[in-house]
């Protein structure tokens, strides 16, 4: 079954509890937590004092977004558990398969995002090293981003490769994936949704009544 993980950094902080307890009752598989340092992207956004106070109301485990430079020095301040994915970009360290090496050793699970401009074949000689590829389909660093269209060929080309090597991995989708997107995505071969602004946090029509639609549409 596809996977929906929220996007907290769209949640509405006045009421976060309150709108964390809908998205646990929409089935949110994991909660999808960005973090910006102001160098990789240029936005800064949650850190680790953030996700304590997450991980104190809610028990749905973390999917860490690391939009930071040398991610391999910030890992360990946000504590990961092993029900918990740790994701960190293709482009910001040099040396990808330790740090990626070194996120399992710690039990929890690995995963590698690609910007819209890096290639599959960049992680090619380290998908034995990662249980989630997260696909960016938008150029991070905001909400509310238009698709990159291209993108869509790299999740097929993704899912051909990982089909070729019979690899289980997942992948995940990050950035304007409305409705409308998520349809082309889950045909792509899409596993994991990450939900924003685009779809159940677009507050024409309420997170409870957008996520019944959008598990209506990933299946
Ligand atoms: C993009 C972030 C996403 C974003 C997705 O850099 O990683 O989590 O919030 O939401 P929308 O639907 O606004 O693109
Ligand atoms: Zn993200």
């Amino acid at each position: 079954m596809a996977k929906i993980f929220p996007s907290i950094m769209c949640v509405d902080y006045k009421n976060i509890v309150e709108e964390i307890r809908t998205l646990e009752k929409i089935g949110a598989d994991h909660f999808h937590f960005d973090v910006m340092d102001g160098h990789f992207v240029p936005n800064f956004t949650l850190g680790p004092d953030m996700l304590k106070t997450i991980r104190s109301i809610t028990d749905i485990p973390i999917d860490l977004h690391l939009m930071v430079e040398k991610p391999e020095n910030y890992i360990d301040l946000f504590e990961p558990g092993k029900d918990d994915i740790v994701c960190i970009h293709q482009e910001s360290t040099v040396h990808l398969q330790k740090v990626l090496s070194s996120i399992r050793e710690k039990k929890s699970k690995a995963g590698v995002a690609l910007n819209p401009a890096t290639p599959i074949f960049m992680i090619k000689h380290v998908l034995c090293d990662v249980d989630i590829v997260c696909i960016m389909t938008v150029n991070p660093g905001f909400a509310g981003k238009k698709l990159v269209p291209e993108t869509l060929n790299k999740i097929k080309e993704l899912k051909t490769l990982i089909n070729e090597k019979g690899l289980n991995i997942e992948i995940e989708v990050d950035g304007n994936v409305s409705f409308e997107n998520a349809v082309k995505m889950k045909e792509m071969g899409a596993d994991i949704f990450v939900a924003g602004t685009s779809s159940i946090f677009n507050r024409e029509i309420g997170i409870e009544e957008a996520g019944k639609i959008f598990r209506n549409i990933i299946g």
